[in-house]
């Protein structure tokens, strides 16, 4: 094993720490509309790839635009307890890796952040081994991994699971895993990310077909390219990536939060506001707006990075059915569903990517709306108005539509389970106020 990193604390961000959001609540109000611009933060699904990836290279690489969340700060102590040394900078992270003190990641912290399991494929391709534990499953689904690990074999990795730990090496005496053609089965994100990662530094070219289309796919792929990485197809259902000996450092910034963007997109429309949001990858929103356009509000371009929400005079019925990009995301299914809620006539949302991601129909239920399970499926009733009332958020989305819900229902919300909205959105309460909603934190 290479000489020892010096490990340093790691202080990543001003994120609540988890005394602030264990007891915390919302107080949401609702009937205020909303006005003026919201800046949209990095996105979270790729600023924790791209920090894995950065394992990928023994030389110093400089993230920007990384969002102060919950999870980036959780992905930052299991690069740390690797040995790698981060140092943020408000918006930058800065991540060096010289030498790996250990190519074990530590329970306690991959428990507690299911993304953690995307540095199995970087730690294999640049020493040859890794073990990782199984990443658990979570509120919205079992969360399987057969794709990676499969795809992992493929490559020529052994790779076997053991007292929940996935114990991988590459056998024989050139220490690098070889390309090969995978198909996966289904365009799973995150094993897109984990084999492309693998790959680039594997001995030959690997093919992935049928791979993930997401842009936090494409942006991967783009960082690992400023690294030196040769790939190509990324953002098509086919990708593929010659390996080389090594990567460089590099300096990359994170693309804009296509979720959090569609999130404040939906918190126009529930509370019939103009809003305007910036920095946004208007590309990444297609499916989103067609959408919102459907339910009757307008979304214009303000500039190359800018859009305007515009409210209709009626929010009409949908049908929503999510799937992989370019479909529409899973991510917006719960806020859609909060906006339906109080509209006209009668809507339906298939959840077909995650098999238990309704868990939120209970609460808005409890607000008033009139939602039926089918399986998969959400039949609702629009009403004319949701009531206030306390709830709790189940997962990182589910808490995103409970807020969007309250700002529209009459009296006040109080939602409990904090820990999971900030995860995933930075100071979403803050960013709200600024825009008019009366919505507060306070500790319970
Ligand atoms: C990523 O999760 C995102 N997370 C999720 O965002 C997002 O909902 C999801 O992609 C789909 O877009 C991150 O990027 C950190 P998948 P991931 O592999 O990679 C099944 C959020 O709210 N599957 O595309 O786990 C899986 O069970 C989070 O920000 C297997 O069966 O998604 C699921 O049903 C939530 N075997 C479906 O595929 C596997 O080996 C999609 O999963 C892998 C996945």
């Amino acid at each position: 094993m290479e000489d020892t990193a010096i490990v340093t604390s790691i202080h990543l961000s001003n994120s609540p720490t988890t005394a602030d959001t264990g007891d915390a609540i919302l107080e949401v109000t609702g009937g205020s509309s909303l006005s003026g611009q919201v800046a949209i933060s990095g996105a979270k699904n790729s600023a924790l790839v791209v920090m894995a990836a950065t394992l990928l290279t023994s030389q110093p690489c400089r993230l920007r635009n990384v969002p102060h969340l919950v999870d980036i700060d959780r992905m930052g102590e299991v690069l740390s307890a690797l040995g790698l040394t981060l140092n943020r900078q408000d918006q930058a992270l800065e991540i060096v890796s010289p030498t790996l003190t250990t190519t074990q990641a530590p329970y306690d912290l991959v428990s507690r952040l299911r993304a953690s399991f995307f540095v199995i494929g970087p730690l294999l391709a640049r020493t040859g081994m890794a073990q990782v534990p199984l990443p658990g499953g979570c509120a919205i689904g079992a969360r399987p991994v057969e794709l990676h690990v499969r795809g992992l074999q493929a490559m020529g990795a052994n790779v076997h699971i053991d007292h929940g730990t996935v114990h991988a090496y590459i056998p024989g005496q050139t220490g690098r895993l070889r390309g090969t053609k995978i198909y996966l089965d289904y365009p799973s994100v995150g094993a897109t990310e984990t084999l492309m990662m693998a790959a680039t530094l594997a001995q030959g070219e690997t093919i992935i077909e049928n791979a993930a289309q997401e842009p936090e796919v494409i942006d991967l792929a783009n960082f690992c390219r400023a690294m030196g990485g040769r790939i190509r197809g990324a953002g098509t259902n086919t990708i593929r990536i010659v390996g080389t000996h090594e990567l460089h450092g590099a300096d990359y910034e994170i693309i804009p939060d296509r979720i959090e963007a569609g999130t404040f997109l939906v918190a126009a429309a529930i509370t019939r506001s103009s809003l305007s949001l910036a920095p946004v990858v208007p590309e990444h929103l297609t499916a989103i707006v067609a959408k919102l356009q459907e339910i009757g509000g307008q979304v214009l371009l303000e500039g190359p990075n800018q859009v305007r929400y515009q409210p209709g005079s009626r929010i009409l019925p949908a049908t929503i059915q999510t799937g992989p990009f370019p479909g529409f995301p899973t991510d917006m299914q719960a806020q859609f569903m909060a906006l339906l809620a109080h509209g006209d006539g009668t809507s339906l949302i298939s959840e077909t990517v995650f098999e238990n991601r309704l868990r939120h129909v209970a609460e808005l239920n409890r607000m008033g709306a009139d939602i039926r399970l089918n399986g998969n499926s959400a039949i609702i009733n629009g009403v004319p108005r949701l009531s206030a009332a306390p709830v709790m958020a189940t997962d990182l989305r589910a808490s995103a539509a409970l807020v969007l819900a309250g700002l529209a229902a009459e009296g006040t919300t109080v939602i409990q389970g904090l820990h999971h909205l900030d995860r995933g959105y930075h100071n979403l309460e803050g960013k709200l106020q600024r825009l008019g909603a009366k919505i507060t934190r306070h500790r319970a």
